[in-house]
């Protein structure tokens, strides 16, 4: 027998095998395999390993920088809370060599060892700590939303273009095969004509009212809040609650949207809806969260195809099923043909056969990425686009963004994408939602 019969037979064993762990079909997770003898995912020489600096030492920060230090080396982190600082010197200190701590990043962007960043501060400061990145030349994966506002979308857009850095958006979901596969499936119109996607994001979280603190040892609560109005220091505005106040995120609508309304922007393939309305289900409570936590959003495309965003009480805000037989968060399409349901756990069809036809080969193929961190460090070295750049970014944050205006001011509202505003009745109200008052001194001279 020869080696080819050898590896084509192991070739097809490991296909197997990947298909029956993943729930993929065969036909899918063989077109992957095969791709994967690119050089995408070769681990970097010992000279090929960029200096990297994490900003905003969290929760993601912490997670996405665990994950770059498989192709590079963090040279420094920097947060505006001491405590966070210092857990993250102690987690990425390598044989005794710890990165340095800083407070603030313009100090990180003035080093020359400093190549790559992992932006994974809360939503209000992103567009400002990327906007110093592509001034100072450094790469930058940039955790989702990409932006607290449109206007801000388009200003990050001009100046990554602009300065020629490598902005990943951190929307993993897209280097996720499940989700890769149903947006091809669609786009290749294996449901027939698309008519309706439907997305469940976790409900918000509805509490409150809140009391003011002292501002805990170490953290510098006027540097965190940053551009966003100056409030008492509240528990639960800062770390991780942040993303339930319009101030500082946009509540479930950014933070679950902007995963999975992105998979939703990439199955229908239009830019940007032409209409938005919502209605919400309860109030925020005074004093407590003030983003909306029970809503629903209905978008609507030029070709006619129709998006609703619902929440579900079933799931957690972490995505955990408290509820497992209730409604999951996740993304199902619906067209004359048939329908196919898409999340973190799996994916199915109306009809199994749906999933297992094989798509021809002059099929529409979607950018393919099997790990969303490998491809942004692929695209440092190779300065390709990345799966999510940054025009995709904030055409995904705009879908958001829109969603979140439509619930703030209770209207029916026209889109209109190649120019960026709201036009028709109520625009007046809604185009005041897409810019920000930024508070002194931190508006855009903060990182000129
Ligand atoms: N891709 C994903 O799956 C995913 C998951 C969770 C969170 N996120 C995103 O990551 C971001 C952070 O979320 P989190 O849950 O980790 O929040 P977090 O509150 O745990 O962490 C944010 C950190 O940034 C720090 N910070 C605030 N302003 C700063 C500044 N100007 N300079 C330096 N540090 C600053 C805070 O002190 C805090 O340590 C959010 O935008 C969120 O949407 C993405």
């Amino acid at each position: 027998m020869n080696t080819f019969h050898v590896s084509r037979r192991s070739f097809l064993k490991r296909c197997t095998m990947l298909a029956a762990a993943t729930g993929l079909p065969l036909w899918f997770v063989e077109r992957q395999l095969s791709a994967a003898e690119e050089p995408a995912n070769k681990p970097p020489g010992p000279n090929d390993r960029p200096g990297v600096a994490l900003i905003g030492c969290g929760g993601q920060g912490k997670n996405d920088a665990k994950n770059a230090v498989n192709w590079g080396d963090i040279v420094a982190v920097c947060d505006v809370d001491d405590q966070h600082a210092a857990s993250a010197v102690k987690q990425f200190t390598v044989e005794g060599k710890a990165p340095k701590a800083y407070s603030d990043f313009r100090r990180v962007l003035e080093r020359d060892d400093v190549h790559v960043l992992v932006n994974g501060t809360p939503d209000h400061w992103h567009t400002l700590i990327n906007l110093g990145a592509a001034r100072a030349k450094k790469d930058v994966y940039a955790e989702k939303p990409l932006t607290l506002t449109i206007a801000e979308g388009r200003r990050i857009v001009e100046a990554v273009q602009k300065s020629g850095i490598i902005l990943q958006t951190g929307t993993q979901q897209r280097s996720s095969q499940r989700f890769r596969l149903a947006c091809e499936l669609v786009r290749n119109g294996r449901l027939g004509k698309l008519q309706q996607a439907r997305v469940w994001l976790p409900a918000g979280l509805r509490d409150g009212p809140f009391k003011s603190s002292p501002v805990p040892a170490g953290l510098n609560w006027d540097f965190w809040q940053g551009q966003a109005p100056a409030a008492d220091y509240v528990t639960e505005r800062c770390h991780a609650k942040f993303r339930f106040w319009y101030e500082y995120s946009g509540g479930t609508m950014t933070d679950w949207g902007a995963h999975h309304n992105d998979i939703a922007y990439w199955a229908i393939g239009l830019i940007a809806p032409t209409k938005v309305e919502s209605k919400h289900f309860s109030e925020p409570i005074p004093g407590g969260f003030n983003a909306y936590a029970d809503y629903e959003v209905n978008y609507t495309y030029a070709n006619g195809v129709g998006l609703q965003i619902n929440t579900t009480k079933d799931d957690s805000i972490y995505g955990e099923h408290l509820n497992p037989q209730g409604q999951p968060n996740g993304i199902r399409f619906e067209g004359t043909d048939g329908w196919i349901w898409v999340n973190r756990d799996g994916i199915k069809a109306s009809n199994p056969e749906l999933l297992k036809t094989p798509l021809p080969a002059d099929a529409v193929h979607l950018y393919q990425s099997k790990n969303h961190m490998a491809n942004f460090f692929d695209c440092v070295r190779s300065r390709q686009l990345p799966i999510c750049d940054v025009e995709t970014g904030h055409r995904s944050a705009t879908m958001c963004h829109l969603g979140a205006i439509s619930l703030r001011t209770g209207k029916s509202l026209t889109w209109d994408s190649t120019v960026e505003q709201f036009t028709g009745e109520h625009a007046k109200e809604a185009n005041g939602y897409l810019v920000r008052e930024m508070r002194a001194p931190y508006d855009y001279s903060f990182v000129s």
